[in-house]
């Protein structure tokens, strides 16, 4: 069983935008204030799939499947739960508590590696905040301090052993120093002592944390004052720091906007910095690699479209071209991945300090899509005047289209190389193995039809269960009654739970709640009532019934009990608690009918 904490799953799944998550993968169509669509999880041809925002829940009336965010990503993209999970904290900028982490359980050695880090970082924020010279540095690049503030910019003195001097005084503190690459480890020489052993791995530089979702510092990027090799240097991979995996400024981005619509990837660390100071501030860098898979998996969780941007010059374009081809395997329909060329001499950093926010965006706007990019890049490759030339272009074309997940993106990529090339798309298609549009592999057996409302006896309990699912909000105003627990009725156990549970930590959404009670059996019959719709518009009306319900119940509780006194009165006597319990109960005016 998952060990993510209730108000974990509470807390995303009332982040979660239910709609735009569904939105993004089934298209739907707002009708009142729900959306419906067709149901991803059965064949119909009129809607009946819908998505209540209000609910952070699914259902569809045609097949009965139903469910939350978590849900979906589950049914849908077959994740489990932890993934989904995962992902969804990924999409709303939560970072999974510790002890849930997949890879098992933290230790408290991680946290002090933390603790290093970030003492390293108040560190060189300290120096940087002494050194006349480093912030002159800063100036000169057109940052200002408030910038520098921003992204906790620092500088690594001039000399082998300032951050050594200040954190390293002892060998477990050297220990963790080495483990997070600050510091390097000389050759040993018999006789010298301990802790001229190791030397500071930045000197000199201007220090750019590399940041988690939660704004822990992960590692460095350190860029040389003046002249010098390298210009850039990093830090080494350590446990907690992958450059493949990690992106420059996308805590800063997120910190800039809860909701990103778009992801600018560049080069340089000065780039992002420079752009989110011009109030561009859903720029990112790479910490000096490719692009790889993983960091487009992370982008795309987080919103739908991406432009590359790359220096104008030679390797700006091989930059270009790779990034697209690790790319690939990331296309889907719905997303959106663009290239920009800048023009020569220029990166971002001079660019949008020379022409200014409104003139760079523009260029944003109109970056090259994918599609373009490919064929243009493809087309330069061989000569399209000849035959020979253009087969070559389907040659090239072939694995690369390959590596597109089945889709319609991916048929209409080799629709347009087709066009191109000059033959006819089903033999292209057959030359390619590309399979014809198919169904989505989500589409799996027909769940159990959800039975209808039973008409029959009005059911109390099960109507109060069906308030509270669909409105749990109102639990807090819910009438404290007592005697409902003397009742022997099925639900009885989980309405007073639900009650409990809902007014010792309150649950926003029907979603939310149905997510507390994931892992139980009950669950069962809290979904099935989630999708059962409630007449009752409003919070406000349906706390009423619901006051009324219990206080209904509470009567009918209060009879059961007086019963069960009165018959062992007579058969074996009561104690003296029991019969002052029992008077109070001839006294009792009914709940429900009091005002
Ligand atoms: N880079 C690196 N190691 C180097 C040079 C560059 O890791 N020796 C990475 C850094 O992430 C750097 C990016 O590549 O931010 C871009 O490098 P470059 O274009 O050379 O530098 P700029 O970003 O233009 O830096 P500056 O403006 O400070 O010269
Ligand atoms: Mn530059």
């Amino acid at each position: 069983m998952s060990r993510i904490p209730q108000h974990f799953i509470n807390e995303l799944i009332d982040r979660v935008d239910v709609v735009e998550l569904i939105g993004s993968r089934v298209p739907l169509k707002k009708q009142g204030k729900e959306f419906k669509a067709c149901c991803p999880f059965h064949n119909e041809k009129t809607p009946s799939f819908t998505v209540v925002p209000d609910k952070q829940f699914y259902h569809c009336f045609g097949c009965g499947a139903h469910g939350t965010a978590i849900g979906f990503l589950m049914e849908y993209d077959r994740m489990s739960f932890l993934e989904a999970v995962e992902e969804l904290a990924e999409r709303v900028g939560m970072e999974l508590p510790r002890e849930a982490q997949p890879q098992g359980a933290r230790s408290s050695a991680t946290e002090a590696l933390f603790n290093t880090l970030s003492r390293a970082t108040q560190f060189y924020r300290q120096q940087l905040a002494q050194s006349e010279r480093a912030r002159e540095y800063l100036k000169r690049r057109g940052l200002t301090g408030e910038t520098a503030a921003r992204f906790a910019l620092g500088y690594a003195p001039d000399a082998w052993d300032a951050l050594l001097k200040h954190m390293g005084q002892s060998e477990l503190e050297r220990a963790r120093l080495l483990q997070v690459g600050l510091i390097v480890e000389r050759a040993r020489r018999a006789g010298a002592d301990e802790s001229s052993g190791y030397y500071d791995r930045f000197r000199d530089r201007v220090m750019f944390p590399i940041r988690d979702a939660r704004g822990r510092t992960l590692g460095f990027g350190g860029r040389i004052l003046d002249k010098g090799e390298p210009k850039y240097l990093n830090s080494p991979e350590t446990e907690l720091f992958h450059k493949g995996r990690e992106l420059y400024g996308l805590y800063e981005a997120r910190q800039a906007s809860r909701t990103l619509s778009r992801i600018l990837v560049v080069e340089g660390y000065m780039d992002v910095v420079r752009l989110h100071q011009a109030g561009i501030t859903y720029a990112v860098a790479t910490l000096g690699t490719a692009t790889t898979p993983e960091h487009l998996a992370r982008i795309f969780r987080i919103c739908n479209e991406v432009v590359f941007c790359f220096d104008g010059d030679r390797a700006g374009r091989a930059a270009a071209w790779r990034a697209l081809e690790n790319a690939l395997s990331q296309v889907r329909d719905g997303r959106q991945i663009r290239f920009l060329f800048l023009p020569e001499g220029h990166d971002p950093d001079s660019l949008v300090g020379e022409e200014g926010k409104e003139r760079f965006e523009a260029r944003v706007q109109n970056a090259m899509p994918l599609s373009e990019y490919f064929l243009k890049h493809l087309s330069s490759q061989v000569d399209m005047s000849t035959l020979d030339g253009r087969a070559r272009l389907g040659e090239l074309a072939k694995p690369l289209i390959e590596r597109i997940p089945a889709g319609l993106y991916r048929e209409l990529l080799a629709d347009e190389v087709a066009k191109v090339v000059g033959i006819d798309r089903s033999r292209f298609t057959k030359s390619l193995g590309v399979d014809e549009l198919k169904a989505p592999k989500s589409i799996k057996s027909m769940p159990a039809r959800v039975r209808p409302a039973s008409g029959g006896r009005r059911n109390l309990v099960r109507q109060a269960i069906h308030l509270l699912v669909h409105y749990p909000q109102i639990a807090d105003s819910a009438p404290d009654v007592e005697g409902i627990a003397n009742l022997d009725k099925p639900g009885i156990p989980l309405l007073l739970e639900l009650l409990d549970s809902l007014k010792a930590q309150p649950c926003g959404t029907t979603g939310a709640l149905l997510e507390r009670w994931r892992d139980r059996p009950d669950v069962k019959h809290l979904s099935k009532l989630a999708a059962l719709e409630c007449h009752i518009p409003d919070a406000q009306g349906a706390a009423k019934e619901l006051a009324g319900a219990l206080r209904q119940l509470a009567d009918e509780g209060a009879f059961v009990r007086r019963e069960q006194l009165l018959s062992k009165h007579v058969r074996e006597g009561l104690s003296e608690a029991e019969k002052a319990e029992l008077q109070a109960l001839l006294l009792r005016k009914p709940a429900a009918r009091s005002p």
